[in-house]
């Protein structure tokens, strides 16, 4: 079955794109990182009150579903290699390329971590789940005295927002170095990673009819 599922998968890689699972992976949660820098972003500002607490329960929710993603991704990757590409990039640009992927694979795991911590950290805590789906417990800071709660909550909180601050700084470094690639290099990097859009003008070989021979009169 996992041999199926990779020789799937390399048919794709073998060709220098990202199979259909890599590329949704990788869009999916490119939006949700995006979307979850705003969601805090706005929520930080909102009046307390019940907008608020609604605010940080999808926000905990969707943070959760990024660190699940995460996770499979990473399982993903292990049983998938990446494709390789045609750039020609000096090798501090392949290297500088390998450590952005695992800031991003650690922001995934830091920055949800850090929230769960901040949410377990103040009393009581409120439920928590991933996706509104799967029920989450809060971490077992409750028997800590309330001096500590208050020094795992001020720790948590300082590596959330140096959390954020790294993320809002890797994705204008990671889209920036897309382009450079595309427009600049132009290398099939960025193709890589694109979905496959159908080509309605080349129709598949079963999808071409031939035309009745014309008729003798
Ligand atoms: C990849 C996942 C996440 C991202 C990108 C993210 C991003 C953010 C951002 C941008 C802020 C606003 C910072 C500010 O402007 O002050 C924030 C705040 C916050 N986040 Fe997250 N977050 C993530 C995951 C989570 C999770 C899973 C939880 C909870 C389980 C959480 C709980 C919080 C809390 C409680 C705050 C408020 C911090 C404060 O009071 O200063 N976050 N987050």
């Amino acid at each position: 079955m996992l041999g199926a599922i990779r020789d799937w998968a390399e048919s794709y890689t073998r060709t220098g794109k990202y199979s259909p699972v890599g590329v949704w992976f990788h869009w999916i949660m490119a939006g949700l990182a995006l979307y979850q820098l705003y969601s805090g972003w706005r929520m930080s500002r909102l009046p307390v009150g019940g907008d608020k607490l609604a605010a940080y329960a999808q926000h905990s929710e969707i943070g959760f579903l990024i660190l699940a993603m995460a996770i499979l991704r990473g399982l993903w990757r292990l049983l998938v290699m990446d494709p390789t590409n045609d750039a020609q990039s000096p090798a501090w640009q392949r290297s500088a390329a390998e450590w952005t992927q695992l800031a991003f694979y650690g922001l995934f795991a830091l920055l949800p971590l850090s929230g769960w911590c901040m949410w377990s950290a103040i009393q009581p805590a409120e439920p928590l789940s991933l996706a509104g789906i799967i029920p989450l417990p809060a971490m077992p800071f409750y028997d800590l005295s309330p001096a500590w709660q208050r020094e795992v909550l001020d720790l948590a909180r300082r590596l959330h927002l140096a959390g954020v601050v790294g993320l809002a700084l890797l994705i204008p470094l990671h889209v920036g170095a897309a382009l450079n690639h595309h427009f600049f290099a132009r290398d099939d990097v960025v193709r890589g990673i694109l979905p496959e859009i159908p080509d309605y003008e080349t129709p598949e070989p079963e999808q071409v009819q031939q035309d009745p021979a014309p008729r003798a009169r």
